[in-house]
């Protein structure tokens, strides 16, 4: 069956690309249900990296269909909103590190929001159109992006509805590195194959204290923590990785137990 998201592994790295370029990657319904079948699909014993992308030269994603949107009742649109959130906690908390890499539009930036970091093109352009549409944000985007780049700064992009570009985006903590477009996805995959580099047992673990940890107080934090960091000991990664550092020599490839 056709499907607006593509799976596409390269060796222990994958891409899920967005694939409904006549639209610019906008997503509805369907993309929403691609997307959550596709991560479901990520064979996790073998995949250690993320990259989540757009098809096409032009744009990430265009934020959310609003042809689709246009007519729906209140309940219909709470239930698409939840829909979008349900896809995008999936990603959020998904086991891999994920990383979006923007090349183009990201409008409604909330795809790119529920990765664990953002890079982009130069010719990236951000901003949250939905009040100029009449609407909130959705899909968590009142929400990512007040902790992403601080309250003021969301509130701002919000209340306005002004795009800002790949060089601001940066500025504000919003994406941690800008490329030129045709280096784009040669340093996601750079920075995949690093993070599939180390301990996947660690990464995993760091991502979840991370995430975990910034829900509560920092007492609690810590504690998540101490449970993450406990976890990876006697493993083979573990014993392989402090092992060759104590007998000064590189590593072997870690083996994810
Ligand atoms: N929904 C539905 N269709 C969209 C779309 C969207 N979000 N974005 C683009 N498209 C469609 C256009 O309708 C057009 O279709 P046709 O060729 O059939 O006319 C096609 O994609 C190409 O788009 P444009 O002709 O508009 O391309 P452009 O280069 O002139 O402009 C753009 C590009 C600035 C991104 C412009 O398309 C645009 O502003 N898109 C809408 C962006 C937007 O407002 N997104 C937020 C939606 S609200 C939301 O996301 C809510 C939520 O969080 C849940």
């Amino acid at each position: 069956m056709m499907s607006f998201v593509k799976y596409e592994p390269k060796g222990n790295i994958a891409y899920l690309i967005i694939d409904r370029e006549k639209a610019l990657n906008a997503l509805n319904s369907q993309v929403l249900a691609d997307l959550d079948a596709a991560l479901d699909a990520v064979d996790l014993s073998e995949i250690r990296c993320l990259i989540v992308r757009g098809a096409g030269e032009k744009s990430f994603v265009a934020g959310a269909d609003i042809a689709q949107m246009k007519e729906l009742s209140k309940e219909e649109a709470e239930a698409f909103g939840k829909q979008g959130n349900d896809v995008m906690r999936k990603l959020e908390a998904f086991p891999i590190p994920t990383i979006a890499a923007v090349g183009g539009y990201a409008l409604g930036g909330e795809l790119a929001m529920s990765c664990d970091f953002r890079i982009c093109s130069d010719t990236a352009v951000f901003g949250q159109p939905e009040t100029g549409l009449g609407i909130t944000p959705g899909f968590g985007g009142t929400q990512r992006l007040a902790r992403l780049v601080g309250p003021g700064m969301a509130k701002q992009m919000i209340y306005t509805a002004r795009n800002i570009k790949a060089d601001e985006a940066y500025r504000i903590g919003l994406v941690n590195a800008v490329y030129p477009l045709s280096d784009l996805y040669a340093a996601a995959e750079k920075l995949a194959g690093q993070i599939a580099g180390n301990a996947p047992i660690a990464v995993r673990a760091s991502k979840q204290a991370i995430n975990d940890g910034l829900q509560v107080d920092i007492d609690r934090a810590v504690v998540i923590e101490e449970k993450a960091f406990g976890s990876c000991f006697q493993s083979a990664d573990q014993q392989e990785g402090m092992g060759a550092f104590l007998e000064k020599r590189k590593h072997e490839p870690f083996i994810n137990k």
